[in-house]
Formats: structure tokens, sequence, C-alpha cells
């Protein structure tokens, strides 16, 4: 694990951290030394990922990444316990039904754009006052694979408010660089979370694997690391990128 000192001590912002993606990048901030604000409607689970992290200050804070107020008083007093926030991560997201337009209920069209659409535009929106303050502010957004192109199975919800994910961190990075903030996203392929784990056979792994230049699916940590990369001053240069973490498998 490469480690970047300038991250000791930054505040960083993770949604959708009680699992999956997001509680790797928990993982990986603290490691870096970072504190780390946890973001979920997730209790229980955020919680646990709070409590295995030691030396590293946490905080978990309930959060409705789709309801303004609830975004608005979590960020308040994330800055008000941690006296700022440098790094926003914007994991929390999801993909309702896997049909195509014709059968997809309106409610479920409504509820995936909600929570990946909105819910992005809402955190970045209210952390952007504190990431003017930050010497180094970051916003890295998760987007899918389905949101740079089109391969199998998945939702014309999903894939549209990914693909709109992608093009919001563009016009952040456009309006927020003169303020020294950086804005982008991260392109994840099918990605051996615990929970994608427990949906897929072995054989189902290995077949997607086999279509994957680097013949295996990403391990969460595989984003966190490119995620602890983009916030660091390594990366400083970086705006608006796009990174597709898929082995190669889409080409772009
Ligand atoms: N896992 C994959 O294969 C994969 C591939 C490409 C992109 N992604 C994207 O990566 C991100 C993380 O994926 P994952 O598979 O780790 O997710 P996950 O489903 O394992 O976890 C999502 C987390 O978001 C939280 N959440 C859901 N709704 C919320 C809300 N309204 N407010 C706050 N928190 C909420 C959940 O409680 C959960 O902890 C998502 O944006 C997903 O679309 C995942």
């Amino acid at each position: 694990m490469a480690i970047y000192p300038e991250l000791k001590g930054r505040v960083a912002v993770v949604t959708g951290a009680a699992q999956g993606i997001g509680a790797s990048t928990v993982r990986e901030f603290a490691q870096q030394g970072a504190l780390v604000a946890l973001l979920d409607i997730d209790a229980a689970g955020a919680q646990k990922v709070a409590d295995e992290i030691n030396g590293s200050r946490t905080l978990y804070v309930r959060t409705d990444v789709t309801d303004d107020k609830s975004v608005t008083d979590a960020l308040a007093r994330v800055a008000s316990e941690f006296g700022g926030i440098d790094i926003l991560v914007n994991s929390a997201g999801g993909y309702g039904k896997l049909t195509g337009v014709e059968e997809l209920p309106v409610d479920d069209w409504d509820r995936t754009v909600t929570l990946n659409l909105r819910g992005t535009f809402l955190m970045c929106k209210r952390a952007i006052p504190y990431l003017k303050k930050s010497k180094a502010g970051r916003i890295i957004n998760v987007s899918s694979i389905s949101g740079r192109t089109l391969f199998g199975s998945t939702s014309p919800a999903y894939a549209a408010s990914k693909a709109g994910v992608i093009q919001l961190t563009r016009f952040l990075a456009i309006e927020l660089g003169p303020s020294g903030i950086t804005s982008n996203s991260i392109a994840p392929i099918t990605t051996l979370t615990p929970r994608v784990r427990a949906l897929r056979t072995e054989a189902n792994i290995e077949q997607i694997a086999s279509t994957i230049p680097l013949r295996r699916l990403p391990d969460p940590e595989d984003h966190a690391n490119a995620m602890v990369f983009l916030a660091s001053d390594s990366a400083a240069y970086l705006n608006g990128v796009a990174l597709d973490i898929n082995g190669g498998r889409i080409l772009m």
C-alpha cells in the first residue's frame, strides 16, 4: 500500500461507508492517518466498520444522501467535530431492477436516479463551502463502467445516472478548479464486494474474469487505492478525469 504522508490529519467524508467499496475506502483513508467520517443510512453496518479501525479518528453520522437536510446537517456535524472537510468520496449508490426501459417501473427509475445522481449532487453541493476552505479540496465520485459504456445486463436508470455522475463531476472540475478543488470520478467494473460475491456463483465470477485482460475481478481495495491516490498531493493536477478501473475490459 502506498503511503501519502500529506493525508495524515486530513478530513475525509465517505458516503456508503457501511459496506463494499465505501467501507474499503474508509479503511484505506484511516490507514493513511486521515480523520474519516462515515455517512450511511445503515447505522449498525457503519458503526461496525468504524469500530474496526484503531489508531485513527472516525465519526459515524447517519445520513440519507437523497435528503437535503440530512446531508446539510451531517456535513455541518463533521466540520464541527473534525474542524473542516478536505476530501469527499461519494460511494453510496445502487441499481434497482435489471430490465429494459419498456419494463422498468417508473418508481424504480426515480429511486435509482435519486440515489445515484441527486445523492451525489446534494453531497457535492453542500460540501463545497467546506472544501473551499481546505488547502487541497478533493471530490471523488464513484460512477461505474455502466456510466461509460454498455455491455451485459444493467439497468437503464443505473447506466443513465452513472453517466450523469461523470458529467456532473466534469462540471464541478471546471466550476471548482479556480478554488483549488479537484473533482474526479472512478468507473469500476463488477467488483468482488461481499454483496457481489453473495449474488454470483464461482462459475459466473470466473466467466466474467475470463473477459478481462487481467483475468480477475477487482477487489474493493483496488478502488480504495485509486481513491487515496486521487486525494493525495501526487494527483494535484488531475481534474475532471473519469478513471476506468476495469482491468482493461473497456478501453475508452
Ligand atoms: N460493486 C460493484 O460491482 C460496483 C461496480 C461499479 C460501480 N459500483 C458503485 O460503487 C458504489 C459502491 O458500490 P458497492 O457495491 O460497494 O455498494 P453496496 O451496495 O455494497 O453499499 C452501498 C452502501 O450505500 C448505502 N446507502 C444506500 N442508500 C443510501 C442513502 N440513501 N444514503 C446513504 N447511504 C446509502 C448502503 O447502506 C450501503 O452501505 C456504488 O455507487 C456502486 O454503484 C459498484
